[in-house]
């Protein structure tokens, strides 16, 4: 099977390449009835969208367009279709990478499993993070149908190259990071990221980072025993994004330093429930969300795109050369990455709350309808 599609009750497909006509996803399995317009899904892409400080110079404006599965503002149950158009494409700049592979890029493997000519050098071709803009349209759908149980989703930037942030960040800091041009979740770690940021490309160096995010009012049960338990399918979403590099939720790989005593958590009953003292465990145990807010980090690699000089092969003659590459490229595509991993997060956990029956799976009523748009309206304010 090839691998365009993800989920099972809530099945996305993302179609497009970096320098195509555009790109865009459909979404199969929503309930009929959820009150969606192409505004809501710019809401979330215009925290994804480059062309901003600090992030590519590519100037996309990310207008959605559905094409099909709404009548009248609400769902009916058929295939839900998002194109985003392709406006700014400057090809010229990869001449020089379809003889000279970039050294950290997906160039020569896709090459070397499809054939020099049936790859589309062009920015990257379908590598391209181009077509994560069609995950985090489908996001923000999974995230406007989460809101029927006020199900927030939200990352930050905890770490870019040396700098780290080491306290805790409520869900609260981290929605508001959206307005941050870094993600960073004060403004004084966002001085700190800036100075970093500019230093390193100043040099023609990139940086690498790590995003952490909340699920918070998760619902109990999300989670299928024994291959689709919910931290599995969050792993997976997580490192299908370009240039993640590494996932981990609640303690972590910390934990595998700590004995069975400092890493188990207490539980308690409080106001007519049990719950996890530190939520040591990130919300999942054993493969189930507990009702604890789901925290999960995601690593991302440094953009491989550098100005720097770096050795490769020329394909032509199979002689040792260097490539500088220019163009567009994120400093650190961590920053933009953050919108990714809060839209990968939604889509994993909608999918999992159609398949327990936590949202209706064929049609929502206009009491749950209007409750949607209600949390809807209150999260997009809530910065
Ligand atoms: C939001 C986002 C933006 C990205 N922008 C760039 C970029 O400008 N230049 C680049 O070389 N890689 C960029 N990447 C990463 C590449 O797409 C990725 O490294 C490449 O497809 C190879 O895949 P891998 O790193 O997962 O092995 C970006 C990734 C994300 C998530």
């Amino acid at each position: 099977m090839p691998g365009n599609s993800l989920g099972e009750r809530f099945r996305i497909t993302t179609f497009g390449e970096s320098h195509g006509k555009g790109v865009g996803v459909v979404i199969d399995g929503l309930p009929a009835g959820l009150p969606i317009s192409e505004d809501d899904i710019y809401f979330e892409l215009q925290f994804r969208r480059p062309g901003r400080f600090l992030v590519s110079g590519r100037r996309e404006t990310d207008q959605p367009i559905i094409l099909s599965g709404v009548f009248e503002g609400r769902t009916t149950g058929a295939p839900l279709t998002i194109y985003i158009e392709n406006k700014d494409i400057m090809s010229q700049f990869y001449e020089e990478i379809r003889y000279k592979p970039r050294p950290g890029h997906a160039d020569l493997p896709y090459i070397l499993k499809y054939g020099f000519k049936n790859w589309d050098y062009r920015g990257g071709g379908r590598a391209s993070a181009r077509e994560t803009a069609a995950r985090v349209a489908a996001g923000a759908v999974a995230k406007k149908l989460l809101m029927l149980h006020n199900v927030l989703i939200a990352g930050y930037l905890k770490s870019l190259g040396p700098i780290e942030v080491k306290e805790p960040i409520t869900i609260e800091e981290a929605i508001c990071s959206r307005n941050s041009p870094t993600r960073a979740p004060r403004k004084d770690i966002e001085e700190l990221y800036e100075k970093e940021i500019l230093e390193v490309t100043k040099e023609g160096d990139s940086l690498g980072g790590v995003v952490e995010a909340f699920i918070a009012n998760t619902p109990i049960g999300l989670g299928e025993p024994v291959f689709d338990k919910f931290k599995a399918d969050l792993a997976k979403a997580m490192l299908s994004i370009p240039a993640a590099i590494g996932f981990e939720y609640g303690l972590g790989f910390y934990g595998a330093k700590l004995k069975g005593s400092e890493a188990n958590d207490e539980i308690v009953y409080e106001n007519n429930r049990y719950r996890w003292k530190y939520n040591k465990a990130g919300g999942i145990l054993g493969g189930l969300t507990n009702g604890e807010n789901v925290i999960f980090r995601v690593a991302f690699k440094p953009t491989s795109s550098i100005r720097k000089p770096q050795y490769t092969v020329d394909l032509r003659t199979n002689e040792r050369t260097t490539i500088s590459v220019i163009g567009r490229h994120d400093p650190a595509v961590v920053i933009r990455g953050v919108s990714v991993v809060e839209a990968m997060a939604a889509i994993v956990a909608v999918d999992h709350a159609l398949r327990a029956g936590i949202i209706p799976s064929v049609r929502l009523s206009k009491d749950q309808a209007d409750k949607i748009e209600e949390n809807w309206e209150r999260y997009k304010k809530l910065c």
